[in-house]
């Protein structure tokens, strides 16, 4: 008899599920995720005076959601490479349900509940791939819209931990993943999260280097169908928690050069791409200086680069994301009661020659 125990505790109620099928044990402990987390009141204070005038009466959600990670919700995206069978199973017997409709006739699955519920990660074990993978559902709008086919030359130019690089092999099976990421710490991350769920026979669609993303648009120019540039940013939901105020103030000098560093890495992606080449390009604060501006002044400075529309994407994700009305230049998941996805910025651009 093979048995598995999967204890999911729903965060906002007391009830209590076991499930029993398969082989491993996950066990999962009731939690109260940040609990002991202490929020920079700095980082905060920059948050309310910023984001209270660019997302008016939105960022009373979003800071209420934000301040509380008891209610932060957790997608699993599964890994098709493990054939989770046993584990879709159980996640519809909790009541998750797929972030993505059968017709969207995609490959990639991503479980997600109404409710915050904590679901364990999963270790390590050597010789086994991992079956699931957590992340923010949010995370995957860039990856659905780089709409990667087979046989694509992709480039994920800031790839650790690995999350997206990840939902790019569950849509598709690209001709060449390129997966790239500056720190080294980061770097070796990387190499673990996909040893730990790609498949040895993928080995030859794999690179994995470690260089300054800035570096590409010389040395690969015109290498690539498309490219993602999940940008470094100033990562709302961490830094809100730095801890000490002279974190927050380290913080706040840090965030201001971040968006020359954005255009930079973006420039450099655009030319990484061949003519008529796509470039998604997505952050997760909701700054709008390292969202909109830095793609406004990309498009103002280069006549080559159209922007794409992404309003089906955006239909099609209406129930699960509250997305800011007021954002131009692609989409904001702002986090919302009960919806407390992203915060996730996605633009998509075009290069025309
Ligand atoms: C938002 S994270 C990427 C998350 C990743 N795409 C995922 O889904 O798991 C941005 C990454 O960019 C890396 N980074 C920062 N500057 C870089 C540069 N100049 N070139 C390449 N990567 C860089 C950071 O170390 C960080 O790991």
């Amino acid at each position: 008899v093979h048995v598995l125990s999967w204890c999911i505790y729903l965060l906002s109620s007391t009830m209590c599920c076991t499930m029993v099928s398969g082989e491993t044990t996950f066990r999962s402990t009731v939690r109260a995720p940040g609990a002991r987390k202490q929020v920079c009141v700095p980082v905060l204070e920059h948050f309310d005076t910023h984001y209270g005038e660019q997302l008016g009466q939105r960022w009373t959600a979003a800071r209420e959601v934000l301040l509380h990670p008891r209610s932060w919700q957790h997608g699993v995206m599964l890994n098709r490479f493990a054939a989770p069978q046993d584990v879709r199973e159980q996640l519809l017997l909790q009541g998750f349900s797929n972030l993505l409709p059968r017709s969207s006739g995609s490959s990639l699955q991503c479980f997600v509940h109404r409710s915050p519920v904590h679901v364990p990660s999963q270790r390590h074990q050597a010789g086994q791939l991992k079956q699931y993978y957590l992340l923010n559902a949010a995370s995957l709008l860039p990856v659905l819209a780089l709409d990667v086919r087979e046989g694509d030359r992709v480039l994920d130019l800031c790839s650790a931990p690995g999350g997206k690089a990840l939902a790019i092999l569950q849509s598709a099976t690209p001709g060449v993943l390129h997966c790239n990421e500056l720190d080294a710490h980061r770097h070796e991350w990387l190499v673990k999260t996909l040893e730990s769920f790609v498949p040895q026979t993928l080995s030859d669609v794999l690179k994995v280097s470690n260089l300054d993303g800035r570096l590409f648009g010389k040395i690969e120019a015109g290498a690539y169908d498309k490219v993602l540039l999940d940008a470094p940013c100033s990562n709302d939901r961490s830094w809100l928690f730095s801890g000490r105020p002279q974190h927050g103030a380290l913080w706040l000098r840090e965030r201001a050069k971040l968006p020359e560093l954005q255009k930079d890495l973006l420039r450099s992606a655009l030319e990484a791409v061949v003519p008529g080449g796509l470039v998604v390009y997505s952050t997760c604060t909701l700054s709008r200086a390292e969202n909109s501006e830095v793609v406004q002044d990309i498009l103002s400075s280069c006549p080559n680069i159209e922007l794409q529309e992404l309003n089906e994407l955006a239909l099609s994700f209406a129930h699960h994301f509250t997305f800011d009305p007021n954002t131009p230049f692609g989409l904001l998941v702002v986090p919302d009661y009960g919806r407390t996805w992203g915060p996730m910025f996605v633009s998509k651009l075009k290069k025309l020659c």
